[in-house]
């Protein structure tokens, strides 16, 4: 969140490296572990991830770094930054429309994110429950689920989703802590969380990805992410989908950075679900659900898989709430700065509002779960309340809020004032000034429209 770091009236990081830790706990979370194996196994696999390192590199970076130098330089909430950039340059202070997008959006965003959070949290409940009775029974070293066949355990997700009162429990839960952090103030809780959590949990991963790789059908899982087939990769879905989680990992539209460190967190979480998708004969397209039916059959098998398990979905929680947080506090700054509440006020409200919204998403998988909301929206003709919150922030809005970031950043910024904020100087500001003016808007914009309109392609 460098839009909101330094701002003399908010909370500041006590030293750089405990920013650079939070700013990459913002970025890592649901997105990695959650969101790009749902994608990519949705959308073909390897295409995807070609086109997601794509986006990545060529849009969403150089879009990262116009969003945090308008953070850096007005050190205000990021649409008060905007506007004063705006004002600088002699520009219309419409411009921050930019920060307006982003910031709807990723309110939208933290509504169905705890709605996932909360499976998350289910997890760490049932993986508990089992660990203790592994304990009691005096085989803590076990693997996890006791002797339930792997089916059963893939059963695991529709049990919960036949429980809205569960569901809707945990997305309250995961609401109010995230509540409660951010009316606390940024510092603390959070900087603990990004300095001891996210190593920790870097490194688990790694172990679980060993893990899958040995148990699992690896050949399988890196044939299925890095072998591209180009003609799926010219699908139209398959490229906004790919653009849209290069934006939604990056935490686009909410100034956080921080970009190989999260591609490289995807990627090996692909490497450690995949494996495990296709030695239990799963579908790769699965949808929300695949990793929640995954990586349970992995710990089942594994030795000491109750105790590996209970402190996976622990540690994933924790990056769940590093993103949440920061989620949560794109808007409350803004609504503190503009309408002059407090902190406190200010989150309770907005929580409130993330709740309600959020109840469309926990109900999407049962009460709600013929509802189409948005059929008028190409590819959107089957998505539930879930999907379509999901994919009209990451698809829709987060482009167009780098659409109009990098017209406004490439073309209309005062642009000394710009160059110099980026830090940059010679053949890397030309490049980067490059993309952000051409190459960015071109190819969000092409998208976007191919997106929507898919009759345009041949
Ligand atoms: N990138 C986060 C994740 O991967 C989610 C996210 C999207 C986010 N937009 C954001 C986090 C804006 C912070 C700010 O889980």
């Amino acid at each position: 969140m460098a839009g909101n770091t330094a701002a003399p009236e908010q909370a500041r990081w006590s030293s750089k490296a405990a920013f650079v830790l939070a700013a990459t706990g913002s970025a890592v979370g649901l997105g990695n572990l959650w969101r790009f194996p749902t994608e990519a196994g949705s959308n073909g696999g390897g295409a995807f991830v070609l086109l997601y390192v794509l986006c990545v590199v060529l849009i969403a970076l150089p879009l990262l770094l116009a969003e945090s130098l308008i953070g850096r330089h007005g050190q205000r909430s990021t649409i008060g930054s905007a506007v004063y950039l705006a004002r600088q340059s002699g520009a219309s202070p419409a411009w921050s429309l930019l920060a307006i997008v982003g910031l709807i959006a990723n309110t939208a965003i933290l509504t169905f994110y705890c709605v996932v959070a909360g499976w998350v949290i289910y997890f760490v409940g049932t993986s508990a429950a089992d660990l203790i009775g592994a304990m009691g029974a005096g085989e803590p070293l076990r693997g996890a689920y006791g002797a339930q066949p792997v089916e059963q355990i893939q059963q695991m997700m529709p049990a919960l989703f036949a429980n809205p009162y569960l569901l809707v429990g945990l997305q309250l839960a995961f609401v109010v802590v995230t509540v409660w952090i951010v009316a606390r103030g940024v510092k603390g809780g959070i900087e603990m969380a990004a300095t001891w959590l996210m190593p920790a949990f870097f490194f688990l991963l790694i172990g679980i990805t060993i893990y899958a790789a040995i148990i699992g059908d690896f050949a399988a899982a890196v044939t299925f992410l890095f072998t591209p087939d180009f003609e799926r990769a010219l699908q139209p879905g398959v490229l906004s989908a790919a653009l849209g989680q290069a934006f939604f990992s990056l935490s686009l539209g909410g100034g956080a950075m921080i970009a190989f460190a999260d591609t490289g967190v995807a990627i090996i979480a692909g490497l450690a679900i995949f494996p495990i998708v296709f030695s239990v004969g799963m579908e790769p397209n699965a949808g929300p659900t695949l990793m929640f039916q995954t990586l349970p059959s992995a710990f089942h098998a594994m030795p000491g898989g109750a105790i590996v398990g209970l402190l996976f979905f622990v540690l994933a929680l924790f990056a769940a709430l590093t993103s949440s947080v920061s989620l949560l506090e794109i808007s409350v700054s803004w609504v503190k700065e503009k309408f002059g509440v407090s902190r406190g006020k200010a989150a309770i409200g907005i929580g409130v509002l993330v709740f309600l919204i959020g109840l469309l998403s926990a109900l999407s998988f049962n009460v709600l779960a013929d509802q189409r909301p948005i059929p008028f929206i190409p590819g959107f003709e089957n998505a539930t309340w879930f999907d379509a919150i999901d994919g009209v922030t990451g698809k829709l809005l987060l482009p167009l809020s780098g659409l109009i970031t990098a017209i406004f950043i490439g073309w209309v910024a005062d642009r000394k004032l710009v160059d110099a904020e980026t830090g940059l100087s010679g053949g890397g500001l030309a490049a980067w000034r490059f993309l952000i003016a051409w190459l960015c808007p071109l190819a969000v914009f092409a998208i976007l429209v191919i997106g929507l309109f898919p009759q345009l392609l041949p």
